[in-house]
């Protein structure tokens, strides 16, 4: 990556009307992608989950985030803790399990005992040794923001205000009352493509009607007149729709709270890094791509219906229908995004101009460009 100069980036930056796409090393560097970890995953707010999958004192869920492991747990006072999950030790995982509910996190290696709280409480032999506090040590503590029933986390130990970073959403999609829904289900899909890829094929929706009509394409209706853009690079994206079902109706009625509006209502934010929102008239859809490498991402998908719902004697069966349908959805876009990606490592590839309907992706891969490539104080 020594020879890239910021020049190389002259063909995206240009207007709309006379832009290129981003050229192919962004998307399969490796000298990238640690830069991309350093600039934005480091230091921004990052999506990592639901409050009610941690609802009770000791339950707890472990992740691996772009190489960072990470344990969020509940303590016995009922706070919302986040933790490097890291012995201090030798740097073992102290939370094995995916998820669960513990009394202590004891290293699995050689037995140093974490409470709660992330608080040193034992270690074995260790207790005279000269200049060893143990009362005062503890697990990396995590910065933690919650938002509607939503988990944010920072890495940052100085972190951006997360009022101002939280306000698109507030103003877009506070309407949905994230925090009386719950999870539908969860899933996490492995795709094989860098994390732009995937993150630009959810606001691009200028394929929608070709890749796509087969599944919904036909159902839906934009333009870039309801498009609106916002700060570092997101967007909210005003549209008509319909529920994400094989016929578009909702299987589980309208959310009580939207009952006056409109069954076609849609509309879709991004917030940096790789966050998506997804709004309809019967659920709230957060999705979040995770970087695995520079040419691997998971999908992480989140379906949040009404907690009234959840009583239906066919709620199973209907949640399966709205999960099939997403991961049919999700296969058509899962061709052309790996598509894509091999194209960047060929000689052959030139990025193409972008169509006025990329507005979206243009504005991204601008404010992209610039935190990543820029002079270090603008990231
Ligand atoms: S690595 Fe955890 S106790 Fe040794
Ligand atoms: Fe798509």
């Amino acid at each position: 990556m020594a020879d890239i100069d910021f020049g190389d980036f002259d063909a995206v930056l240009k207007d709309l009307e006379e832009s290129r796409h981003a050229p192919g090393f962004i998307y399969c560097d490796p000298q990238v992608f640690k830069r991309e970890k350093e600039r934005i995953f480091m230091k921004d707010w990052l999506y990592v989950g639901r409050e009610e999958e941690v609802s009770d004192p000791g339950d707890f869920m472990t992740l691996r985030l772009v190489g960072e492991p990470v344990v969020l747990v509940r303590d016995r006072e009922g706070t919302l803790r986040a933790f490097i999950n890291m012995c201090l030790h030798r740097g073992v995982e102290v939370a094995e399990e995916a998820c669960g509910n513990a009394r202590a996190f004891r290293c699995p290696y050689h037995g140093w005992t974490y409470d709660l709280s992330g608080k040193l409480t034992g270690a074995q032999s260790m207790k005279d040794l000269p200049g060893f506090d143990m009362p005062n040590q503890s697990l990396r503590p995590v910065k933690l923001e919650t938002w509607h029933g939503n988990i944010f986390i920072c890495f940052d130990a100085d972190p951006p205000p997360f009022k101002a970073f939280i306000q698109d959403l507030e103003e877009n999609f506070s309407f949905l009352r994230m925090d009386k829904c719950r999870m539908g289900f969860k899933l996490k899909i492995p795709f094989e493509c860098n994390w732009k890829f995937a993150f630009e094929n959810l606001m691009d929706f200028y394929h929608v009607p070709v890749l796509h009509v087969k599944s919904f394409g036909s159902r839906v209706r934009w333009g870039n007149d309801g498009v609106e853009l916002n700060k570092l690079g997101g967007c909210t994206i005003n549209y008509t729709t319909s529920p994400s079902t094989p016929g578009g109706q909702p299987l589980l009625g309208k959310m009580p709270w939207l009952e006056h509006e409109d069954v076609t209502l849609g509309r879709a934010g991004y917030l940096q890094p790789s966050l998506s929102m997804f709004a309809r008239i019967d659920y709230a859809g957060p999705m979040v791509i995770w970087p695995i490498d520079e040419t691997h991402c998971e999908v992480w998908i989140y379906r949040l219906f009404p907690e009234e719902v959840f009583q239906r004697p066919d709620i199973e069966e209907k949640l399966k229908v709205y999960h099939d349908f997403q991961i049919t959805v999700l296969e058509e876009d899962r061709t052309m995004i790996e598509s894509m990606q091999r194209a960047m490592k060929s000689r052959s590839y030139v990025p193409g101009r972008m169509a006025p309907l990329e507005k979206t992706v243009h504005h991204y891969l601008n404010s992209y460009i610039r935190r990543v490539f820029g002079p270090e104080e603008e990231s």
